[in-house]
């Protein structure tokens, strides 16, 4: 009998119900960690598991093809590529040499060096939020997943990307339905092909103003750099300047704020753990690092064989899709002591998270900058906190992670 058909691996109502299938990961990167899955509804594929593997196909892009698409379909859902969502060129879904050249519009903004300009307002996010709970007074709920965990990453990428504060929340709503389109409460269960073509539009009224704002008036902001960039001295296409606000706003929204509710719960429950960073918050940057890997919220991406191949000893076709779950990579007991313990010490933490090699994370400082800023605070600050009811997960497979996580806590004011 077969471990399993991968319905565990890629259903949005398993990861609903149960979370993330770990122990089925566990099987099959022990005895089968290139693994034929065949579900009704979705795209057969190779389900990798183990980090060597990942490792190889992350750095092979002419064998493993981003183009074809990274995600998994279901087989009753098209994707309209003249129109919307589907016609937008986005980084993530080429490959090089036109990668390569898209990567560089927007990667030096992102380098460490860079990001300073954005620390002001990363900590002033932090540091408003965290007031806004303590002001609550001496002992309160609060959903930390529907609340904090949402809030920062979306104002500070707001601001980066310069969508004014009044229409944070409508990008909020795009954003919850692009990502978790099943699940009826963040994403209202839209799913039809309609649904996805006004989508499209929605982001295209959103998105173009300020394209035209910043090409009017160039600032050294992430919008304007995206708005005037050009490849071999011509302008960047419309639907690639539309796919980078998409890519840079959605990839970065999602995922962080998954990684801060999935890292919150287990903050709370380990509260020795979480005493380590109150004691000494120098210990911040490696527990934030250790909240990403346990949380990988991006549970998967998906690649497309160029031609027949082999890989770990199984016969691979031209054409057939191959998916890697990051989140099986950062349970790997051949790289991690103790992969389930939650560890806030844990250095070195070889997860792969942010992937690895020609698509790894653009956003991966950005990202790690901005919840280092709000768990300092934390750290600094909380005096108790508990979970007040079970945590409940997002209806969806792809990006993962936590819809409530319902606290009861005390926080210092500042
Ligand atoms: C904890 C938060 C995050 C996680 C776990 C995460 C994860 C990932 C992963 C796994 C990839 C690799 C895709 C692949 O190999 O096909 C990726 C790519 C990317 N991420 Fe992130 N990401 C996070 C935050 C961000 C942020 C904050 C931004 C931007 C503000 C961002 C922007 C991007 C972009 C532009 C790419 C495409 C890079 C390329 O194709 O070369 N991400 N991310």
């Amino acid at each position: 009998m077969t471990i399993t058909d991968g319905y565990e691996l890629v259903h949005p109502e398993y990861y609903a119900k149960n979370g993330p299938p770990y122990a089925v990961w566990d099987r099959l990167r022990a005895e089968s960690p290139v693994h034929r899955c065949d579900v009704e509804n979705v795209e057969p594929f190779w389900a990798i598991t183990r980090q060597e593997e990942i490792k190889i196909i992350s750095k092979t892009p002419e064998l493993f093809l981003s183009e074809p698409g990274i995600t998994l379909l279901p087989t009753d859902r098209e994707i309209d590529r003249e129109e919307g969502i589907g016609a937008m060129r986005v980084v993530i879904n080429t490959d090089p040499p036109e990668h390569r050249d898209l990567r560089k519009v927007a990667s030096p903004w992102f380098t460490p060096r860079s990001l300073k300009r954005m620390e002001a307002v990363i900590e002033q996010s932090a540091k408003q939020l965290v007031d806004d709970l303590a002001k609550e007074g001496e002992s309160c709920e609060t959903d930390l997943a529907m609340g904090m965990a949402v809030s920062h990453p979306l104002r500070v990428l707001c601001k980066a990307i310069g969508v004014p504060e009044s229409q944070e929340r409508d990008i909020l709503e795009l954003s919850n339905q692009l990502f978790a389109p099943d699940d009826e409460e963040l994403g209202g269960g839209k799913t039809t092909s309609e649904d996805f073509r006004e989508l499209g539009q929605r982001f295209l009224e959103l998105f173009l103003p300020i394209v035209q704002d910043r090409r009017a008036n160039p600032t050294d902001d992430l919008a304007s750099i995206i708005a005037n960039a050009r490849i071999h001295g011509e302008e960047m296409g419309p639907m690639e300047t539309l796919g980078y606000y998409l890519i840079v706003f959605n990839a970065g929204h999602d995922t962080t704020k998954n990684a801060l509710a999935g890292g919150f719960s287990q903050l709370i429950q380990h509260p020795d753990e979480f005493a380590k960073i109150q004691q000494d918050p120098s210990k911040v940057p490696d527990a934030v690092e250790e909240m990403i890997r346990w949380a990988s919220p991006v549970n998967y991406m998906k690649r497309t064989a160029s031609r027949d191949l082999e890989l770990s000893d199984t016969k691979i076709r031209e054409g057939d899709a191959l998916v890697m779950f990051y989140a099986s990579g950062n349970r790997d007991e051949s790289v991690f002591d103790d992969p389930y313990r939650f560890d806030v010490s844990r250095n070195p933490n070889r997860h792969l998270a942010f992937g690895y090699g020609e698509h790894f994370c653009m956003g991966a400082h950005f990202a790690r900058r901005s919840m280092r800023a709000i768990v300092d605070q934390l750290a600094r600050r909380v005096e108790e906190w508990e979970l007040v009811g079970d945590p409940e997960w997002i209806q969806a497979s792809f990006v993962v992670g936590l819809k409530h996580l319902p606290v009861r806590y005390r926080i210092r004011p500042a």
